[in-house]
This record gives structure tokens, sequence and C-alpha cells, in this order.
């Protein structure tokens, strides 16, 4: 059995058989006079039409700039409306409802436990290691991984506590459990990191997933610009699942100027302003009172441990400065975004008051 047939295996088998819809865009190219979409020849409100045609349903200029970006094959690309959408399309692929689960390492991002609650998936859960500052358990996670766990998010860096997760340790799940599960890195904080993608893995490991965003490292939140890297054969299946035009017209001109050489000179230098200020933010935090701990981190916020995150809270609440009360997870925790200088000052200035 070749590799992209082995993780084939683990697709829901009712999505493998399913014919796609097939929408106009992708059956028309090289058209004259368009009259196959049921489209409004004009857009009444303004003069020329602008956004009267539906959009090609993955835009292939963006598709090649997002992959030589990401240092892949357009092939291995998927554009959806932001990393989110991407999460919850490989629940949808890889998990039965009431069957299936998924496996996460919390503390981590919300949405993969809310994506398989919505899909009728299982979560199950093997926390980072805390003392060794929230580390992987690869060996853990190995042992947990039954039949019918399908996909392994693996946040890196990981969202709320901001480290990296150790590649070594990744790697070694992700070809441990080669036609058993998938495992998908989100690596929605990686720009932040100055550390590579994962995605150089992919040619040879096809049951590696490598979820990237325009969200953060180049501003783009509002415009949902995600993107789904993974085996030719796996893309191919996510595509049948996908919404029909999920790029819309406005948002990929945004992101095609994000992408344009003087778009991606900003995006650096945005980073390098952030981690600066990062820096300087996480340094004077700990010399703060009310604050007990400041965690490393390689993304755009800091994991901080606080004497009363209530209290600390509703300071913040007070003077219009919100952050995150991670104390679901971590008790008197509060996670910090790395804001501008000026906010960075507006966080210190309310904290050192609490
Ligand atoms: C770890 C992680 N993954 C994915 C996302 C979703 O990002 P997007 O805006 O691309 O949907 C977020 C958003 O905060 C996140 O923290």
């Amino acid at each position: 059995m070749n590799a992209a047939d082995s993780v084939l295996q683990l697709v829901r088998p009712d999505i493998l058989a399913l014919t796609a819809y097939s929408s106009a865009r992708k059956e028309s190219k090289g058209g004259r006079v368009w009259l196959d979409a049921n489209e409004n020849p004009e857009t009444p409100s303004v003069h020329q039409p602008l956004f009267n045609r539906y959009p090609e349903p993955q835009p292939a200029e963006l598709v090649a700039q997002l992959a030589t970006l990401y240092g892949v094959a357009p092939a291995q690309v998927l554009v959806t409306r932001g990393s989110d959408e991407g999460i919850d399309l490989l629940l949808r692929t890889f998990c039965r409802a009431g069957q299936d689960a998924i496996l996460i390492t919390p503390p981590t991002y919300g949405m993969y436990v809310v994506a398989a609650g919505i899909q009728g998936a299982r979560t199950i859960t093997v926390p980072l290691i805390r003392e060794k500052n929230f580390a992987l358990d690869a060996e853990a996670v190995l042992r947990a991984v039954t039949p019918e766990v399908k996909l392994v998010f693996l946040c890196s860096p990981n969202n709320p506590t901001g480290g990296l997760l150790e590649r070594a340790a990744v790697l070694s799940l992700v070809r441990a459990l080669a036609g058993r599960a998938v495992v998908v890195v989100d690596e929605a904080y990686v720009d932040f990191s100055g550390q590579p993608s994962l995605a150089a893995e992919l040619a040879a490991n096809s049951n590696l997933v490598v979820l990237r965003t325009l969200s953060k490292a180049y501003g783009l939140a509002g415009a949902r610009v995600g993107t789904t890297i993974a085996d030719p054969a796996v893309i191919s299946v996510l595509q049948k699942v996908i919404a029909p035009y999920p790029v819309p017209a406005p948002v990929l001109q945004a992101a095609l100027a994000a992408l344009t050489p003087t778009g991606l000179t900003a995006a650096r230098e945005s980073v390098a302003r952030l981690v600066a200020e990062r820096g300087r933010l996480a340094a004077a935090l700990a010399r703060l009172p009310a604050v007990k701990r400041v965690w490393p981190s390689d993304a755009n916020y800091l994991l901080v441990a606080v004497a009363d995150s209530a209290r600390t809270m509703a300071a913040g609440r007070a003077t219009g400065v919100v952050w995150r009360d991670r104390s679901k997870d971590l008790p008197h925790h509060i996670r910090i975004t790395v804001g501008t200088a000026e906010e960075n000052n507006a966080t210190l200035e309310v904290l050192s008051r609490v």
C-alpha cells in the first residue's frame, strides 16, 4: 500500500464514496459569455460589475502564492475560511459521528473540542507536561491512541501556553502513527517563533497535516484566510467537503496584496516589532508584584500567572483593557496579546495598580 492510500484508509468511507458538488466555476473554464451560474450581469449598487461573479473555488493565483510562502506544492494546499475551517473540515472528513474520536493535549486551543462536539466525535485528552514548560508527552499520546482516534491535534506554538512543541517529539509521533491516525500540527503562531514549519516534513509523512493562517503574522484576521497543507490525496478529499466558494472576491484581493513583495516585507517588519515588544512586555511584567510568573513565549501573546485572576480581569475591564482569562484550564492565569507599544503600556499600567 502506498503512503497516500494508507492515509485515505482513515477517511470516513461515506466521504470517500461521495460525489462532490461540481460548481459552475469548476466545470467551465475559458468562457467568453458567462451564462452558466445564474449570476446577475451587473452589480446594481455600483456602476460597473465588481463582485457579481462567483469566485474560483480555489483561486489558482492565491494557491500558488501560498504554496511558495509555505514551501510546498500547490497540490498540497487548500485555502479555507481561516484555519478554523480547516479544523472543522478535518473533523467532518475523518471522524464518523458517534464512533470516532480526536486526541488533544490540553491546555490548548478551544476549537478542536468544539469542532469534535459539533461532529459528534469524542475527545481524548493527554495533558502537556506543565513541569517541563508544557512539553508534549509523546509516549503518553501514543499509548492513548486507540483505533477510534483518527486525528491528533498538536498546537505549536501552543495556545495559550506560548511555547513550541519539541520538533523531534512531534515527528516521532507522526511516524509512529503512520496508517493509524492523522497528526494535525496547528502552526497559527509559528511565524513569531523564528523556527521552521513542519510543512517541510510532509513529503515523507502522508499522515501529517499542517495548518497555517494569514490571521496573525499577516494581520488579516478579518479576511479569514487559512491554509491546510497536506498530502495531495488528503487535499482532494477535503475539497469534496469544503463549501463551493470559500474565498470571496474581496478576500482574494486582500490576501494577494499581503503576499506581494511589499506586503511580505511589511509582515516581516510587523513580526519583528511584535517579537521585540513581546520581550519588553515579558520583562516588565515579571517585575510587577501582581504577576507571579510569565511563561516563555514563541507566539504573539504571553501566558501570565497572577495573584488573583478575577481581580486582575476586573481591573482591566474597568479601564477598557481586555485580556483573556484562562483560569478555567489554568487557575489564576491570563493570556495577554502583544499589542502596539502603547497598548502594552496600557497593560503594564493597569497591572502595576492591581
Ligand atoms: C491555535 C489557533 N489555531 C487556529 C486559530 C484560528 O485562526 P484563524 O483566524 O486562521 O481561523 C487560532 C485563533 O486564535 C488559534 O489560536
